[in-house]
């Protein structure tokens, strides 16, 4: 049977990049750089897909999971080594093997699928994806003779002068006839500058047997750009950030200013939301329909329903019901389930609580490990005092209660529905439903004290 087959190169370490961290995992967009190629390759169906692994192989694994198999290269020898890892696992199969990097993070299925259509038409043993640099530096270039057809690819640190000035690049994407390319990786060698098996050395194997070598030019120079070092990461983050944007806008949403709002991949957005300057929208966060979010706010991990509003706050692990309202600068710290028609005003913190629908926290109130019931009126500055020093303890508030302002909820604690507690309050004892708890020291009034004052004229 004849298979279609992936291998990413994910082993180097990425001198370049000067991080503790591998070079394919760091992140654009939310997602790493290998994990964005390997969720590319898998659109375009793949029989097998095998990832090499060396530097940082146990926290690539960790990152890209089962989706992909695993070979893992010792050394890095170079990347013609590092394909050749893969033999055990794919060396017998008939059909066609795709090598991409995982540092070239921009490449769409679309992409991959038009070059393996290329390849057959072609009958090609080999084709190389190439494109067009503005400044080719660093990438490897397409050598090709007077008739136009590939001769070779030379690496940067191999070239002449003349093939410097080439500007046709080597994408580090190619179709490859399965069975070639492992035949033809056992004859390369290692004299040049960099002394490493270099993968593109296959080509100028294959030619010399006689085999027929393609190059599929693609127009888009951005789709290709390889990620070497921090300067070009964020040349991609911008890249990619432009056309995640694009497609939201097409789909129907408003920004105010693009090129000032992030949103990683794979987030959602209902149609007739608007999102203001410097919103960050991150992790698998989804946001309903005919929103609105402010300037500067950040929702991470959360599920916004329908016509909610978040004037500039954070949003974590959280999820906002429809028509509810946030802000400004409130903070939902994880596992805030807030109801329908709920409103939370300016400097609210809510932390593992559930409020009811309709209930209202206006001003300057911490709601920790608590559930809240409907309709209830909390006033400005209470604190639900959730933590004795070891344990965190709960509150619970029945529906239609009223909660004065500047009280003090001491958990655990059970305020059943109907109650009132009076402003000032430090509560620590259960409220039965209709009764009013009021625990604040009695107001003295002393006549006339103000003209004792020593400070006082008359
Ligand atoms: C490579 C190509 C170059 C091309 C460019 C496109 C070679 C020799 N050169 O250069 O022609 O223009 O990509 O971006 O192939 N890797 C391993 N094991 C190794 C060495 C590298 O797994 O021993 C992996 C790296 O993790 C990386 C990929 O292979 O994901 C490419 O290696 P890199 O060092 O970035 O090659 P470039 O210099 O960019
Ligand atoms: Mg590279």
């Amino acid at each position: 049977m004849a298979t279609k087959n992936t291998i990413i190169l994910a082993a180097g370490k990425g001198t370049r990049m000067k991080s503790k961290l591998y070079k394919v995992l760091h992140r654009l967009c939310g997602k790493t750089m290998v994990d964005h190629v390997l969720t590319q390759v898998q659109k375009a169906n793949m029989n097998n897909i095998v990832t090499v692994v060396g530097f940082g192989a146990d926290a690539v694994r960790e990152n890209l999971g089962n989706r992909t198999k695993y070979v893992v290269q010792e050394k890095q020898l170079g990347t013609g080594h590092a394909v050749l890892q893969a033999e055990k696992l794919l060396g017998d199969l008939d059909g066609m093997t795709m090598v991409v990097s995982g540092d070239t993070p921009l490449f769409t299925t679309k992409t991959f699928e038009n070059l393996f259509t290329y390849h057959q038409n072609k009958k090609a043993k080999a084709t190389i994806l190439t494109s067009k640099a503005p400044d080719p530096t660093g990438y490897g270039r397409i050598v090709r003779n007077d008739l136009g057809i590939v001769e070779k690819i030379v690496e940067q640190k191999d070239a002449t002068t003349e093939e410097q000035a080439i500007d046709e690049i080597n994408t580090g994407v190619y179709v490859f006839d399965n069975r070639s390319l492992f035949e033809a990786l056992h004859k390369i060698n290692n004299h040049n500058a960099q002394g490493e098996y270099y993968l593109t050395d296959v080509i100028e194997v294959l030619k010399q047997e006689g085999e027929t070598i393609a190059a599929y030019k693609m127009d888009d120079f951005n789709e290709s750009m390889g990620v070497n070092d921090r300067i070009a990461l964020a040349d991609a983050t911008r890249i990619m950030q432009e056309r995640i944007n694009r497609q939201h806008m097409a789909d129907g949403i408003s920004m105010i200013d693009p090129q000032r709002t992030y949103i990683d991949a794979g987030v959602k957005i209902g149609s007739d939301t608007i999102i203001e300057p410097g919103v960050q929208l991150k992790g698998n966060t989804v946001i309903g329909n005919d929103c609105y979010i402010g300037a500067n706010s950040e929702i991470r991990n959360s599920v916004i329903h329908d016509h909610v509003t978040v004037t500039s706050s954070l949003i974590e692990e959280s999820e906002m019901l429809d028509h509810s309202d946030i802000g400004p600068n409130s903070h939902l710290r994880p596992h805030a389930l807030i109801g329908k028609h709920v409103h939370l005003g300016n400097f609210v913190e809510v932390k593992k609580a559930s409020i009811g629908e309709g209930t209202k926290v206006g001003h300057l109130t911490y709601v920790g490990n608590a559930k809240l019931g409907k309709n209830i009126n909390v006033g400005c500055g209470v604190i639900f005092v959730n933590y004795d020093g070891a344990h965190k303890h709960e509150t619970t508030v029945g529906d239609d209660s009223f909660i004065g302002s500047n009280s003090n909820l001491i958990a655990p604690l059970d305020i059943q529905d109907h109650s009132f507690i009076a402003a000032g309050s430090t509560i620590n004892r259960p409220v039965n439903q209709y009764d009013m708890a009021i625990a604040r020291s009695r107001q003295t009034n002393k006549p006339g004290y103000f003209k004792k004052l020593p400070y006082q004229k008359d």
